[in-house]
């Protein structure tokens, strides 16, 4: 069990209340003590350590704290810790096996997607949320399902082109 208030402040006061929730992270079920204030992207990041959850501006413009929520792609710093409880999500750490990158990771090397990747955690699980809903998109689907994500490196076209490689790759596995 996670006690996140002790970890981000060793020392709090008597009267902070916290909350108990349980979400399935990454399929695993995982749980914490955090107050109803807490932003999820906060307890991903520092309850849970699952650090590939960026925060850019915490006011949901960048699209850097995208994870999927319930399969669907949300800013979790635009949503409550408490808000979670009982639910899946998934983070750009979920995406790999221990052995092998998933066809998006893939896709964002071979096509040089990324820069600092600083967006890059965000801008693949907005691609996911998009191929597992359409195994073929068109360079517009895929620029609009990525337009809540901003990137201030790439210039975006290799960002779309990797998004369209692990398409047709996941598409040629069966895997969509
Ligand atoms: S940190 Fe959530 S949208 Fe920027
Ligand atoms: S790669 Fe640097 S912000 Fe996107």
């Amino acid at each position: 069990m996670t006690s996140l208030y002790e970890e981000i402040s060793p020392d709090p006061p008597d009267n902070v209340p916290v909350r108990r929730v349980t979400m399935t992270v990454n399929g695993e079920k995982r749980a914490a003590d955090v107050e109803p204030r807490l932003l999820l992207a906060h307890l991903l990041r520092y309850g849970f350590m699952l650090t590939g959850t960026h925060t850019g501006c915490d006011t949901s413009n960048c699209g850097a704290c995208t994870v999927l929520f319930d399969g669907k792609a949300i800013k979790s710093c635009t949503m409550l810790a408490v808000q979670a409880d009982g639910h899946d999500v998934e983070t750009v750490e979920g995406l790999a096996t221990a052995s092998e990158l998933h066809p998006i990771q893939e896709g964002f090397k071979h096509e040089h997607g990324l820069q600092c990747g600083f967006c890059t955690p965000g801008m693949m699980l907005a691609a996911k949320a998009l191929l597992d809903e359409n195994d073929d998109p068109t360079e517009d689907e895929v620029r609009w399902a990525m337009s809540g994500n901003l990137c201030r490196c790439t210039g975006y076209q290799n960002i779309v082109k990797s998004v369209l490689w692990a398409a047709e790759k996941l598409r040629a596995e069966g895997r969509s």
